[in-house]
């Protein structure tokens, strides 16, 4: 193996520890932040998510609220409990698990949460101001990147950055961020006609499309950063990314695994939302 490894559960743990302590100073002062997390739905790999978010929070002496409903559940009841949550000043965080069940409107969903407590980003409100480049709550899975690339001091102005993926979630937050960064950045997605020579060019690659293994050592530049940012499942069980890792890590300079890569960064930047959500409405930082 060539490439360094970019752990994302030890960088969690360093980021979780600074969390911890600012989670304490806000109960020193009686607020406890505080993360609502709804899901609808059985789908196993959102449960699991959803109890990796409310694990995280407790461990970070956050409080959680947790709504489940069933996969049939009446869109007015989701709509009904997020306006109670929006009114609730003990909430600081809200979060409504995706994808949701066909009878959703999903867009209408995330525009139902208050702007201040949309800790996802997924409000337009928030996609704007991050398109503007005065992010308020930025989008848990880049954010997470942005923090791992930082990590390493991955050079980023004037770096070539591609994109595989363009979901509202991934890809064109991830986007967003490595522009402003100073990145030139490629969007790819499933029409990318030779997505080789795109993926082939970038010193920074993120790939974020849903499609086990899709990318392979020969289509990645030598010495490039690669982020991957897929979880999926195989048949036998076993978790594997969007790149091949056995391929990629001898051509790569700097790689993410799956699992212990971008999955733990997001929900630690799921907690630092929330814990920034709880410090603007208490006031600020001291
Ligand atoms: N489903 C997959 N990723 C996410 C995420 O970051 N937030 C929410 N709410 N749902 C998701």
């Amino acid at each position: 193996m060539s490439a360094q490894l970019l752990d994302g559960n030890a960088l969690s743990a360093i980021i979780r520890n600074d969390l911890a302590a600012r989670a304490a100073a806000l109960v020193a002062r009686g607020v406890t932040p505080c993360l609502a997390v709804i899901l609808a739905g059985e789908d196993p790999a959102s449960s699991v998510y959803v109890r990796n978010k409310v694990n995280a929070c407790e461990k970070a002496g956050m409080r959680s609220l947790k709504d489940i409903y069933p996969a049939d559940v009446d869109p007015a009841v989701v709509f009904s409990r997020i306006a109670e949550l929006n009114a609730d000043p003990e909430v600081h965080g809200i979060l409504v698990q995706l994808p949701l069940p066909k009878q959703f409107d999903s867009q209408a969903v995330l525009e139902a949460i208050s702007p201040e407590k949309d800790v996802d980003g997924f409000h337009a409100e928030n996609i704007g101001a991050l398109m503007q480049g005065t992010p308020r709550f930025i989008p848990c899975t880049p954010y997470g990147v942005m923090e791992m690339l930082k990590s390493r001091k991955v050079s980023l102005k004037g770096a070539e950055a591609v994109i595989v993926g363009r979901s509202n979630i991934v890809g064109k937050p991830m986007a967003m961020l490595l522009l402003a960064a100073g990145c030139t950045v490629t969007i790819c997605h499933s029409q990318t006609r030779d997505l080789a020579f795109h993926t082939r060019r970038a010193d920074i690659l993120v790939a974020a499309v849903g499609r086990p293994k899709m990318i392979v050592g020969a289509m990645i530049k030598p010495g490039a950063t690669v982020i991957d940012v897929g979880i999926n499942r195989l048949a036998d069980g076993k978790l594997c990314g969007d790149v091949d890792f056995e391929s990629a890590k001898e051509v790569a300079g700097i790689i993410t695994p799956v699992p212990g890569g971008v999955g733990p960064m997001t929900i630690t930047m799921l907690l630092a939302n929330t814990i920034e959500a709880a410090e603007r409405r208490s006031g600020g930082q001291e």
